[in-house]
């Protein structure tokens, strides 16, 4: 089978198709033939070298976090039922680009005939994240609700779902065409983070009453800023740092400011019962048509290397997937 392999830790050019022997199944395990592959900040991130204090990753490894496609062969205690059954998993840190994938039957989702493999797919990491986010922000109706980024696979997620909360959505992004996106997807209002006026921008799209919920995946510069618009009473859930740095603020801050922090563990859900029950959610909720993934661009797998520089230079908007025919 073929697989894409980050030869050493570096730029995207590491990524490299290379041939393995077909995978077996443990007695708990099963073999899914992958049609579509997550692209995510994590992978891009384990490939330069970053995170290796929180995951033991050493080159060469199989990036990729997320897969779907159909059950090929099972273990020896798995049902043979799950034969060509469609399916989409998490991977763990590793293993999703490539033509097969070894699964434990328990982190299984079943995606229903009515929904395409790639939307389900496209759901695995970012429906359970925005799930996850959604729970811990608790919103109620009216309340305004700021997510950053904004046009991101995830952002695009969270927008929806919070909108389908009777939130009031602002998402901040950089650029018209992102920030559009995220019209349409339900914002309804924009802030260009990248603008200098954008903390002004920022507090006069509430109308000076402040942000309610903050989802901050961004951290860095706008972060702080949506910190200090957060409202009395309101939630500030940082669960990453696209820009390069956390948001930062101190507890006595949060504090004195009546706002509630949370931290990216709450998004670290990855092997728990609760990372299973969310990723069936939002399958189940895809499925139903409350909630549709925006896939932006699209790679076949020996283009790896190209998916990657895409989210590195903020070309990508969207969900970004790995096809394998
Ligand atoms: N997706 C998940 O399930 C998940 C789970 C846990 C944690 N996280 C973390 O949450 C953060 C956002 O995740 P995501 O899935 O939305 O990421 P993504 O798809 O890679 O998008 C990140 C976005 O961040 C913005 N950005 C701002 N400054 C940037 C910079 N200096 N370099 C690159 N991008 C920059 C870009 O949008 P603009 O060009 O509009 O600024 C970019 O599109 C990441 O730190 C990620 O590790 C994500």
């Amino acid at each position: 089978m073929q697989m894409v392999q980050a030869r050493g830790f570096g730029g995207p050019e590491v990524l490299q198709v290379a041939d393995a022997p077909a995978l077996t199944a443990g007695p708990t395990e099963v073999v899914v033939k992958v049609s579509t592959a997550d692209v995510l900040a994590i992978d891009v991130a384990l490939r330069k070298g970053e995170g290796r204090e929180l995951f033991s990753v050493e080159p060469p490894f199989v990036p990729g976090t997320g897969v779907g496609g159909t059950v090929i062969s099972v273990g020896d205690e798995v049902d043979v039922a799950w034969v060509g059954q469609r399916v989409v998993a998490i991977t763990g840190v590793m293993g999703g680009y490539a033509e097969q994938a070894v699964i434990a039957e328990r982190e299984l989702v079943v995606v229903p005939d009515e929904l395409e493999l790639d939307t389900a797919t496209a759901l695995i990491n970012d429906g359970r994240t925005a799930l996850a986010l959604l729970e811990a922000g608790d919103i109620r109706p009216r309340e305004w609700v700021l997510v950053l980024p904004g046009a991101s696979g995830l952002g695009l997620v969270l927008i929806q779902l919070a909108r389908a909360c009777g939130a009031r959505v602002i998402a901040g992004a950089r650029g018209t065409t992102k920030l559009d996106l995220a019209l349409q997807a339900g914002a309804e209002a924009t802030v260009d983070y990248a603008h200098p006026d954008s903390a002004t921008r920022l507090r006069e799209a509430t109308g000076g009453s402040g942000i309610d919920v903050v989802f901050d995946g961004v951290g860095g510069h706008f972060g702080r800023t949506a910190f200090e618009a957060t409202a009395r009473g309101g939630r500030f859930i940082g669960y990453g740092d696209s820009s390069g740095a956390p948001t930062e603020y101190s507890a006595d801050e949060a504090q004195d400011g009546g706002v509630r922090v949370l931290g990216p563990e709450l998004v670290h859900i990855g092997g728990t019962d609760k990372a299973k029950r969310l990723a069936e959610q939002a399958v189940n909720q895809a499925t139903a048509g409350q909630v549709r993934p925006i896939v932006g661009q699209t790679f076949p797998l020996e283009r790896a290397a190209d998916a990657h520089a895409a989210v590195e230079n903020r070309t990508a908007v969207g969900k970004t997937l790995l096809f394998i025919p």
